[in-house]
């Protein structure tokens, strides 16, 4: 598993509690997760379409450093499953995994399109090479 960004934890994603809130930790995993997915399968078209059982299993603090990692487990005819987890960048205590985490690749009608791919880039050799469609 590669770990891609760092995030510092700041007072505006703590919940009651004063540690992490789950709900801003997911939305950094799911966007991440989505990055991965555009470069792995070479589209910008590409959406969430399943998550496991999402397991925190320790939190994290104001101040802390935390990286998010992923890998694809499993390349489908259009969807692309990966495998996640956040960990604390300097003690290395993991804070969340996520089993498997599928996005769907869509063709421009919006419908699962067949992405081609089945194995991992860990180059950008993939990566669209004109911009998405703001319209
Ligand atoms: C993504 C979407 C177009 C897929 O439609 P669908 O009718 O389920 O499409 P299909 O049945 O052809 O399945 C597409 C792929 O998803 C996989 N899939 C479907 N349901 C799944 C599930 N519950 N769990 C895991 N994979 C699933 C299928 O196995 C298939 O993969 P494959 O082609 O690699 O075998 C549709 O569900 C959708 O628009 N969902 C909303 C997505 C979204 O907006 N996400 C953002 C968060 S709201």
């Amino acid at each position: 598993m590669n770990f891609y960004s760092r995030k510092w934890v700041r007072p505006e994603d703590l919940n009651a509690n004063g540690t992490l809130f789950g709900g801003s930790l997911l939305r950094w995993i799911d966007e991440e997760a989505a990055i991965y997915a555009i470069v792995q399968l070479g589209n910008h078209r590409v959406v969430t379409k399943f998550i496991s059982e999402v397991n925190f299993e320790a939190s994290a603090r104001q101040g802390d450093l935390i990286e998010m990692g992923l890998v694809a487990t499993r390349f489908g005819r259009t969807s692309l499953t990966m495998r996640a987890e956040v960990r604390n960048m300097i003690t290395r205590k993991t804070i969340l995994t996520i089993e498997r985490m599928v996005f769907v690749n869509l063709g421009e009608d919006g419908a699962p399109a067949p992405h081609g791919y089945s194995t991992i880039t860990y180059e950008r050799d993939r990566m669209p090479t004109i911009q998405p469609a703001t319209e």
